[in-house]
């Protein structure tokens, strides 16, 4: 089934010049990216984003890092994409990240983790609506569509 998962970038991979390296290898899974912004990522935006960590006695510290330098929010659309974003970007916690996932191959920390990924579609929809409003999520085709699921 097709499905709209969010990501991010995060600062750690902003400030290293990952960006590049890291939308690469979204797209040659095939998965299609319908929402792109690079943005500094607001206080509300970052409670409404980590509200289930609110109570953690990581939520000060984690808020401050999301905060620290700009961020790419991503909308991405493609077979699966909940299931085969989280798979990309591996452990949550880099050090135990299989490689050639991304987190295993470019980071080695679990607060300074490299990309974020929506972990179900209830979240994917309520994170997506964050950063993006439905018309800012664009229509189009990718030319390999039929050859990649
Ligand atoms: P992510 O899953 O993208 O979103 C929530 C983030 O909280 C997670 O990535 C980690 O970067 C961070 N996180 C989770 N657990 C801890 C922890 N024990 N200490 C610090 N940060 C954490």
């Amino acid at each position: 089934m097709i499905e709209r998962t969010f990501a991010m970038i995060k600062p750690d991979s902003v400030v290293r010049g990952l960006i590049g390296e890291i939308i690469q290898r979204l797209e040659r899974k095939g998965l299609k990216i319908v929402g792109m912004k690079m943005i500094q990522i607001s206080e509300g935006q970052a409670d409404r984003l980590y509200e289930v960590h609110k109570e953690k006695p990581f939520f000060k510290e984690l808020v401050s890092f999301i905060r620290s330098a700009p961020v790419v929010v991503l909308a991405i659309e493609g077979e699966s994409a909940v299931s085969v974003m989280r798979r990309i970007i591996g452990a949550t916690d880099s050090k135990e990240a299989m490689p050639g996932t991304v987190r295993g191959d470019l980071s080695c920390s679990k607060s300074m983790n490299a990309i974020h990924a929506s972990d179900s579609p209830e979240n994917a929809k309520r994170e997506l609506s964050i950063f993006f409003t439905e018309s800012e999520m664009l229509r189009y085709s990718r030319l390999d569509e039929s050859w990649v699921c």
